[in-house]
């Protein structure tokens, strides 16, 4: 991004991010659920969102259907736009960690360098937690929630991840959950484990 804002100064607020997590009772973080459109990641990071509220967690989750309704409404499905949804993604992501709460996001982010640039600009080392959200293709495609990998196959939706357009799978995630072989009770234990065993949440 070229920065176009000149003249602007950070200004350090009164309460800290500590001061802040130590009022929740618990840190911050991105989990960042990254797949295939048709994988689970809604439903996953949906899910997790519950269990972590029902816990008495503070948690949220950004959505990429939902996302692209307002705050990214004028991107499209470019790699431009593409790379431009998951940086203004990532900024509110941090925002979400920075206040002491859980960002969960659901977004295909189909290119590794813009995954990876969040996880580098990061607060904390440990901020960002990329979970890839394993579905083979041809179960999403056969799942085709949405009617859209129909609509792609017949060339009515251009670059359409995994059909006309790419998607980069993590080298190193923190985390991978298969979504076809377990069901999504044992994804969301997968994760809530996994939070436990890295101290995110007791
Ligand atoms: S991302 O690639 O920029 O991360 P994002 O997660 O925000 O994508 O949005 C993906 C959702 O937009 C899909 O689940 C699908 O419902 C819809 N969509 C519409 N057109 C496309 C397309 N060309 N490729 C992928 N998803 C699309």
């Amino acid at each position: 991004m070229k920065q176009k804002s000149t003249n602007v100064h950070w200004h350090e607020g009164r309460v800290s991010r500590d001061e802040r997590e130590g009022r929740a009772g618990h840190r911050g973080a991105i989990l960042w659920f990254t797949g295939l459109s048709g994988s689970g990641k809604s439903t996953l990071a949906n899910a997790v969102d519950h269990r972590l509220h029902e816990l008495g967690l503070s948690s949220y989750v950004l959505d990429g259907d939902n996302v692209r309704h307002g705050l990214n409404g004028d991107l499209g499905f470019s790699p431009e736009d593409r790379n431009e949804n998951i940086r203004r993604i990532g900024e509110v992501a941090k925002l979400f960690a920075d206040a002491g709460t859980f960002a969960l996001t659901a977004f295909i982010s189909p290119y590794r360098e813009d995954r990876d640039r969040i996880r580098t600009t990061a607060a904390r080392p440990d901020d960002f937690v990329e979970i890839f959200v394993y579905c083979p293709l041809d179960v999403c495609e056969e799942r085709d929630p949405k009617g859209l990998y129909k609509k792609a196959r017949a060339g009515e939706i251009p670059e359409f991840t995994g059909i006309s357009a790419p998607y980069e799978e993590p080298d190193t995630p923190e985390l991978v959950v298969d979504t076809a072989e377990n069901s999504l009770d044992e994804c969301v234990d997968m994760v809530l484990k996994h939070l436990v065993k890295r101290g995110y949440i007791e």
